[in-house]
């Protein structure tokens, strides 16, 4: 049932839950909207979510992403998501289950230089986005925060009770929007998921989908194309407090996330308490690693070039991912290999 009017959440949301658990129709009749869904891991979520029957309605205002990485198969908005009006028209016009909240600005060091553009559209857009869902009655979010709430880490690997000390604008506007977003359940009994994520990587194994921001910040697909384009790829500083110099990063395969806000979305249905999780594999890698594991698959030498560090870094993020495997029963399943495979497919089919 579409409500229009403002919902006192409490009791009714309780009901809500009791009448999911026995009622409720299969999960592949439920209705999503996915935010953000033209970019990079929201047009994977799109594909994973259509391939299971589920329905797909996707707002993205196109500043990152494209059109054509959104199949026909979802409803497709083009739309920020501060547009209340345009939010109120498509709860109203489809019956929406709940909200997998990618749309954002992403990247750190871009943060750095332009912070209000971060706040602004990061922190008010999810804020106008929580209104219309209160308004609306949905109740159920998936919010994709960050590794970077972490800031730089104290112990290795970083378990969710670490301490949230971002050293970027970018992870301040997650760590805010987790804030939130907890403030938001006990006032209106919101039901959220925060997955913090350490590195998306990786593409659709048929190579018809994959890594694209412009300009591209990311390590992979910057290693990828420099092989293809025979060009060399920057190393942000060696002198980092690793085995090597060099950042360290936990990498998980994007079809692996989309599983993750999956099953999210369904451990909030059965009535699962809103929480933080972290989503990575556990085993960190250097960027001289990474380079050293692409030439392998490339059969291509990396030339690379060393620049100063950039603003924003931290020299290692590893997660702690039990709490995933205690609460989704999600681990990943797809390695460093497999992700470099899939992205170098998509490199050189795009
Ligand atoms: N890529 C990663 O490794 C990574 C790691 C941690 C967290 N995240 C988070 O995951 C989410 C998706 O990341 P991504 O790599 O797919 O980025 P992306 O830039 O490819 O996708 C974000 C999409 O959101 C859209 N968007 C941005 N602001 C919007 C707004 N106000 N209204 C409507 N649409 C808007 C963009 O056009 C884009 O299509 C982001 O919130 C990002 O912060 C990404």
């Amino acid at each position: 049932m579409i409500k229009n009017e403002a919902v006192d959440y409490g009791i009714w949301g309780d009901l809500v839950t009791f009448f999911d658990l026995c009622y409720a129709l299969p999960m592949s009749s439920k209705h999503l909207l996915i935010t953000g869904g033209a970019g990079y891991i929201g047009s994977h979520q799109v594909r994973y979510l259509l391939a299971r029957g589920v329905r797909v309605t996707v707002i993205d205002n196109l500043s990152q992403g494209a059109r054509d990485f959104v199949p026909s198969e979802a409803t497709f908005y083009k739309g920020d998501v501060s547009d209340s009006h345009l939010l109120e028209h498509i709860f109203a016009k489809d019956k929406i289950d709940g909200v997998i909240h990618f749309a954002g600005a992403s990247c750190v060091a871009p943060s750095v230089t332009d912070p209000l553009h971060y706040y602004q559209n990061n922190v008010f857009g999810t804020m106008a986005l929580l209104k219309v869902m209160k308004q609306c009655g949905i109740r159920h979010l998936v919010f994709s925060s960050s590794a970077a709430v972490y800031g730089d880490p104290l112990s290795i690997p970083i378990p969710e009770d670490h301490p949230l000390r971002p050293v970027s604008p970018y992870g301040w506007t997650k760590r805010m929007i987790e804030q939130i977003l907890a403030d938001c359940e006990r006032a209106y009994g919101l039901k959220y998921v925060a997955l913090r994520y350490f590195n998306a990587a990786g593409a659709i194994e048929d190579g018809t989908l994959g890594e694209s921001h412009v300009p591209e910040s990311h390590l992979i697909p910057l290693v990828l194309t420099a092989v293809r384009q025979r060009t060399d790829v920057s190393i942000y500083g060696d002198d980092y407090p690793t085995r090597d110099g060099t950042c360290v990063r936990d990498f998980v395969h994007v079809m692996d996330l989309a599983d993750a806000h999956w099953m999210a979305f369904q451990y909030l249905v059965k009535g699962g308490e809103s929480t933080a999780i972290n989503l990575g594999s556990g085993k960190g890698y250097s960027v001289r690693e990474i380079i050293q594991m692409v030439e392998k698959i490339t059969g291509k030498i990396v030339l690379t070039r060393l620049e100063e560090r950039r603003a924003g870094d931290v020299s290692e993020l590893v997660a702690d991912s039990s709490l995933a495997r205690q609460k989704l029963h999600w681990s990943p399943r797809l390695g460093l290999e497999k992700i470099l495979v899939s992205a170098w497919n998509w490199e050189t089919q795009r």
